[in-house]
């Protein structure tokens, strides 16, 4: 794995950004398809690239976006949920059709209709040829996408539910950690690692030691983020705060 150590979280999204469009274009392919972080993490990286777009440096009019997870159970339109998110901070600003956006599906009304969701949204993935650079963020718990602590390293895409760590977490999105939802549909920890190129981003203090334990920690269940370290082409992106407790 390649670990870039920056001074800044803005440094962090610069660089993080030519990684992803250098990604993009050894894909070579006349549809490219983007794997879509949420959080605050790769908010800086989406605004770079917007600026690239702007600057005709990127063209997404034909790209694709994949979402890594979504919430159980919200409103459609809710301006938490990931597909609102993704409308509202890549779509529309780095000019990604929203009709090329998938995002798994939340809203099945039992566990079997989200089941099939889960497993449609492989077959949407597989069908699309894959991922070719998927953006990513770490939970402070090592959780990637919300594959959660326990979560199997062969896993794919499923409903899960939401560790308190990280409903606390992002509660400031909510109402407060209640208005969180409890249940997800997150790509598995296979399904991340199919993607052609890997670009983790992570910045401040609270993600040190997920971050160490996830780059040079045992690779385990207990921090699903380790499993990056198995990945033939992951890029770790860094600043000086999250990168603290490396060796
Ligand atoms: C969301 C996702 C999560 C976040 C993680 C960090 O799509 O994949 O794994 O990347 O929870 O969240 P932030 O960036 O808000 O600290």
């Amino acid at each position: 794995m390649e670990v870039l150590v920056l001074p800044t979280a803005a440094d962090v999204a610069r660089r993080a950004a030519e990684v992803v469009i250098e990604g993009l274009g050894a894909a070579r392919r006349d549809e490219p398809v983007l794997g879509l972080a949420t959080g605050s993490s790769p908010l800086g990286l989406y605004a770079e690239l917007a600026a690239a777009v702007r600057a005709g440096r990127l063209d997404l009019t034909r790209a694709r976006g994949f979402a890594l997870d979504e919430y159980v159970g919200l409103p459609v339109g809710h301006p938490q949920s990931y597909r609102e998110v993704l409308l509202r901070e890549v779509c529309g600003p780095l000019g990604l059709d929203p009709g090329r956006l998938d995002v798994p599906d939340g809203s099945g009304r039992d566990e079997d209709e989200l089941v099939a969701g889960a497993a449609d949204y492989e077959r949407r993935i597989a069908a699309a040829g894959g991922v070719d650079v998927q953006i990513l963020g770490i939970g402070a718990n090592g959780h990637l996408g919300f594959n959660e602590p326990g979560s199997a390293l062969s896993s794919r895409t499923r409903v899960k539910r939401l560790s308190d760590r990280t409903r606390h977490d992002n509660a400031r999105f909510f109402t407060g950690p209640e208005g969180v939802p409890t249940h997800c549909v997150t790509q598995g920890l296979g399904t991340v690692l199919a993607a052609r190129r890997l670009v983790l981003v992570a910045s401040g203090p609270a993600k040190a030691d997920a971050v160490a334990a996830a780059l040079e920690g045992p690779l385990s269940a207990s921090c699903p983020a380790s499993v990056l370290q198995w990945h033939a082409d992951a890029t770790a992106v860094l600043d000086e705060a999250a990168a603290a407790r490396l060796r």
